[in-house]
């Protein structure tokens, strides 16, 4: 939770819940995953999208995978999720924010060939282009590759 909200608290926030879940006119969408028929998981993970109000062709992402399910694919399939849905409204950069500890966000986005920059307080812009042309040959780049061919023809 830390490396997504950049705080520590117990219980969701009712207003980032609203907002997270709220209809907004090709500005925002999220993402879940759930296990159908299985009440013992809320949830698999979630990912999200805002298009910037600067620059309509870029969005800021943000993801969450359950602490038990990292590191088995949910995080590619939720990413290759927003990448179709946002290309499909005219968005063409995601760019994400990332704390200097979080390893496997800055791990997984150098794979993908996202563009680093410094902040000035600490922590690290990443911007991915949303061109498959453009993703390199890693493991990673290539399960998505795979998940978005698989959400095309679904
Ligand atoms: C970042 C996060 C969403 C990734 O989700 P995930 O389901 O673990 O991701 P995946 O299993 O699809 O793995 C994607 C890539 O991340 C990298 N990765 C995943 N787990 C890793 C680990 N433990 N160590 C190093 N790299 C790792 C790999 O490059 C991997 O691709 P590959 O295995 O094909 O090479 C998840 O770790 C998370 O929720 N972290 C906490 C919240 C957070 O940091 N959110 C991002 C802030 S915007």
């Amino acid at each position: 939770m830390y490396f997504r909200f950049w705080t520590s608290f117990r219980g969701a926030n009712p207003t980032f819940i609203d907002r997270l879940c709220s209809e907004d006119q090709g500005q925002h969408a999220s993402w879940i995953i759930v296990i159908e028929d299985n009440d013992d998981v809320p949830g698999v993970g979630g990912g999200s999208f805002w298009r910037s109000a600067e620059n309509a062709d870029t969005a800021e992402v943000s993801f969450t995978v359950a602490d038990e399910f990292q590191g088995q694919g949910a995080g590619t399939i939720l990413l290759a999720a927003i990448w179709e849905h946002a290309y499909a409204i005219g968005i063409r950069k995601f760019v994400g924010y990332v704390l200097d500890e979080n390893h496997v966000m800055l791990t997984w986005w150098s794979s993908l060939g996202a563009a680093h920059v410094r902040q000035p307080h600490g922590g690290w812009e990443l911007t991915l282009t949303l061109d498959e042309s453009l993703l390199p040959e890693t493991s990673a780049a290539n399960s998505l590759r795979h998940w978005l061919a698989f959400i095309r023809a679904a």
